[in-house]
């Protein structure tokens, strides 16, 4: 008799028992209003102006990478480009972690992929929760320090929006020092650009700093993120990249949004998103349906519904796609909120004041 084989078992068993990371397109949902993974509302308009198709591409675009290091503050040697700020994540694990033998460390509730990344390569990770005020826990970090090689720290921190203390983020820094790397996540640093950490690289070797153009950028369907460290970690994290990560369609719009001009828009675009916010936050505090607006230095604000569920289902219901946080530690009843355009601002507070507005259920019934 013919057995089937199952396919299954010739994977590695971490691989088997993965969760894969669920992004927002990956949840899926019929929406009109997509308010569930910090992209800007409107689409950039770029020309491509590189017609070399048939050639590979140049491995670290060299008018990308200038551009970058210009906008940054640093040499072209200190910064790493990538098919996002994702792949910089599994090429740190890469580098710097020996499966079965060194950890990685992070702090929840933080981005998902840091855990997910050091899943795939089999790393044990380190989870050390953030503090009730959602500051580090800088004792129980230093308690567990032990095989830790890479530690991420998220800030802004995705999902909360709210900033990890400068003085902790040294202390960590000190602690790691000739031990471990400290990634710091800026994904979101354009929405409070005074934090930004760069000029701290010229003393700390053991930093590196995650940057992406998906958020202010406005070009999360790009795929391009920047790695900023010293010229020998970004030496190590080349051996280990892909051949051609950055397709010459990406890397040509990216030097584009990268120009003075690119900068310019980019600034007015986060100008524009941060009043957006403020509005949102000030309305929403209005909502009965509301228990807490939770302060946000980012595209998006994190809310504590009296009933969640109801709100995300009911919006989830007519297209207005929010992102689920209640399964985070910590985060009962808290639903993410990505910062849309004035009217998408507008439509979600009328949809929320429709739940909770009792007329309406009258004229329902
Ligand atoms: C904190 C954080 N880091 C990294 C990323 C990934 O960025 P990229 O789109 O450049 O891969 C995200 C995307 O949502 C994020 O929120």
């Amino acid at each position: 008799m013919n057995t089937v084989f199952d396919i299954n078992s010739l994977a590695r068993e971490n691989i088997r028992k993965l969760v894969p990371y669920m992004s927002a397109r990956r949840l899926g949902g019929n929406g009109t209003l997509w308010l569930n993974a910090n992209e800007y509302p409107v689409s950039p308009d770029f020309q491509l102006t590189e017609n070399s198709l048939n050639r590979y591409p140049e491995c670290q675009p060299a008018a990308v990478i200038q551009r970058y290091a210009n906008y940054a503050g640093l040499q072209p040697e200190q910064v790493l480009v990538s098919r996002g700020a994702d792949e910089s994540i599994e090429l740190l694990l890469r580098v710097f972690c020996e499966p079965g033998r060194d950890a990685m460390l992070f702090c929840p509730p933080t981005y998902g992929m840091y855990s997910v990344s050091a899943e795939a390569f089999g790393i044990e990770q380190k989870k050390i929760p953030v503090k009730a005020d959602w500051q580090l826990d800088l004792a129980a970090i230093e308690n567990n320090l032990e095989r830790v090689k890479l530690i991420y720290i998220c800030s802004p921190n995705n999902p909360t929006g709210n900033l990890v203390d400068p003085a902790a983020l040294r202390k960590i820094l000190d602690l790691a020092r000739n031990r471990a790397i400290v990634a710091i996540d800026e994904a979101y640093i354009e929405f409070c650009p005074q934090q930004d950490t760069t000029r701290w690289l010229q003393n700390y070797p053991n930093l590196v700093i995650l940057r992406t153009l998906s958020k202010a950028f406005a070009l999360a369907g790009l795929r391009c993120g920047f790695t900023l460290a010293s010229a020998d970690i970004i030496k190590l994290m080349l051996k280990v990249i892909a051949p051609y990560p950055l397709a010459t369609p990406v890397a040509d719009i990216a030097a584009q949004a990268l120009t003075e001009t690119g900068i310019r828009t980019m600034r007015a675009r986060v100008a524009e998103n941060t009043d957006n916010r403020l509005y949102l936050q000030q309305e929403l505090r209005k909502s009965a349906l509301v228990e807490t607006v939770y302060p946000s230095e980012t595209n998006y604000i994190l809310v504590k519904f009296t009933d969640a569920e109801k709100v995300f289902k009911s919006l989830w219901d007519q297209g207005i796609i929010l992102r689920d946080q209640r399964k985070q530690p910590g985060l009962e009843n808290c639903l993410r909120i990505t910062i849309g355009s004035r009217d998408e601002c507008e439509q979600l507070i009328n949809a929320i004041n429709e739940l909770s507005n009792p007329s309406q259920q009258i004229k329902e019934i």
